[in-house]
């Protein structure tokens, strides 16, 4: 839940203005001067100068985003603040700072803030807002489910690879005609999390799935909106005022309730014997007497609508941009093709082992996770302590993004930064690591699903070039534009799906 908090900055260029405040603002500003000099004793980071309790709120609702932050970034460099409301917002750029920041100073940046539209809904529960030793309890039990299932009778490859015949068999349905693939790319992705968590996945027709996707994809457009970042600098007033926020509030509620009715079932079907899935698991964590535990029935709850969070749009993002780029870019897709054909053949499905003997298709998902940047500012951490970063003053609470864009768009690290290419993750023939490409972070916050994405990535990709060629509808251009929420998306697109002659 806490992955909006990186679209903050986006929202604040990109939102509606309330022009109602601006008076308030207006008056304001003279106390602003007030707090530019008490602030000038220490070395704080540059940025421009907002006001008092609503920060850079007005500055920031300019028509053009992009411009904006750009200006910003020329004007500031590396490393600058912004504040909203009682919000500091610390932004870094580049390799250097960033590994400052996760690595150098993991211990100190490892926290997540408490940013008011989302302590409201999850309070301090779950695994992506959680700090300290309830965090490392919950991060610990959850990474070790994870690698367990398996345990029941499929492995976690297992079933991605049933899911991706599914979603071949859904998507063969649409007959070669245009289609958004959003929909069923996004129930397959879900459903390897729901079966590792609920123990079962969904019909790609069942109502009440549809539904709790459909609730995930409002809660994701709704983030952004302006009210709901006006909640954050006016908690106490918005609270009590109807609006956006008040929906968003709504829409988790709905998710919160369809977790709780799930825990519901496994703790009348629970066999200690047989802990099939992450909810099974938990319960049982439960079961044993520590009063230190974090492990009770609320958190589970939480942490269970926090593994499907960030385990669903995440993924499916990715792999829509994916599918995007591949009716782009006909000869890439080619030779992603043929590498399949080679390395698998027609008969059988692609497997993990296959990756290793496939660098240009596994070069090339990486190259859509470049592009795509689908966190563009990570997943914010807050400072722990007063510190320094690049020799500026950090106090306490103050919250740090991290611009990853910095790094995966560095004119420095590729050579063709702007242009979807596989070739950056290639050396002779070979797969290429390179060190500027962290979609998944680093440090001790790190994402813990990688290796499960990783594994979705690979295989339903890989599942749906060996059957399909994705097209272009015919007479139509493409966009590689994205569509500003929660993560950067591609603006909705229709694409063919040819089959393959075998
Ligand atoms: C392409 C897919 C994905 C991307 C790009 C991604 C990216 C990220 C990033 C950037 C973070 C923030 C790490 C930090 O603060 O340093 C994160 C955290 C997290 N991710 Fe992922 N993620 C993906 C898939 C998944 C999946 C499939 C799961 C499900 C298991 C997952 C679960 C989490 C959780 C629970 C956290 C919070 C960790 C913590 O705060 O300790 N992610 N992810
Ligand atoms: C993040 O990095 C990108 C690429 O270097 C840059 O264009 C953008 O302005 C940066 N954004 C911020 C807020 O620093």
């Amino acid at each position: 839940m806490w992955f909006p908090l990186g679209s903050v900055l986006h929202s604040l260029w990109g939102s509606a203005p309330l022009h109602t405040l601006f008076l308030l603002s207006a008056i304001l500003l003279i106390l602003a001067q007030y707090l530019q000099k008490r602030r000038s004793h220490l070395n704080y980071p540059p940025g421009p100068p907002g006001l008092p309790i609503v920060g850079n709120f007005f500055q920031m609702d300019l028509k053009n985003p992009q411009i904006i932050i750009q200006k910003l970034t020329k004007k500031y460099g590396n490393i600058f603040c912004l504040h909203l409301g009682n919000l500091t917002f610390m932004i870094v750029s580049g390799l250097p700072l960033i590994k400052e920041v996760l690595i150098n100073q993991g211990h100190v940046f490892i926290d997540r803030a408490k940013v008011p539209i989302h302590f409201h809904v999850i309070k301090t529960f779950g695994l992506i807002a959680s700090n300290g030793q309830a965090w490392k309890q919950q991060r610990r039990f959850a990474l070790m489910t994870l690698r367990n299932f398996g345990l029941g009778k499929k492995t976690l490859e297992d079933r991605i690879r049933e899911e991706a015949r599914y979603l071949t068999e859904a998507i063969r349905e649409e007959k070669e005609q245009p289609f958004d693939p959003r929909f069923q790319i996004n129930n397959a992705v879900s459903n390897i999390i729901c079966s590792i968590t609920f123990g079962y996945r969904f019909d790609y027709h069942d109502v009440q799935f549809r539904d709790l996707l459909k609730t995930l994809d409002v809660i994701l457009h709704l983030e952004t909106r302006s009210e709901c970042q006006l909640f954050n600098v006016f908690p106490w007033i918005m609270k009590f005022l109807p609006g956006t926020h008040q929906k968003l509030f709504g829409e988790w509620k709905k998710l919160e309730t369809f977790i709780e009715g799930i825990v519901k079932q496994h703790k009348e079907n629970l066999n200690p014997e047989e802990t099939l899935d992450y909810i099974d698991a938990y319960l049982k964590e439960m079961s044993k007497d520590n009063i230190h535990s974090s492990f009770e029935e609320k958190n589970l709850v939480f942490c269970t609508l926090d593994l499907f969070f960030a385990g669903t749009d995440t993924t499916s993002t990715t792999l829509r941009w994916a599918l995007l780029f591949m009716a782009v870019y006909p000869e890439i897709q080619g030779k992603i093709q043929a590498e399949i054909d080679r390395v698998v053949g027609h008969s059988r499905q692609p497997t993990m082992d296959d990756k290793e003997n496939m660098p240009y298709t596994n070069a090339a998902i990486h190259e859509v996770q470049r592009m795509g940047d689908i966190l563009p500012f990570n997943v914010p951490r807050v400072a722990t302590v007063d510190t320094t970063v690049g020799g500026y003053h950090v106090p306490k609470g103050t919250i740090m993004l991290t611009n990853l864009t910095s790094l995966h768009r560095d004119p420095k690290e590729w050579a063709t930064p702007e242009t979807f290419n596989p070739e950056h993750f290639l050396e002779n023939g070979q797969f290429k690591k390179k060190e500027a490409f962290l979609p998944f972070s680093m440090g001790k916050r790190v994402c813990i699903g990688e290796q499960l994405a990783r594994a979705e990535l690979f295989l339903f990709f890989t599942c749906l070039l060996q059957k399909f060629t994705f097209q272009a509808p015919p007479n139509t251009q493409l966009s590689l534009d994205s569509e500003v929420r929660v993560t950067t998306s591609p603006v909705s697109y229709k694409i063919c799906a040819l089959p393959r002659a075998m």
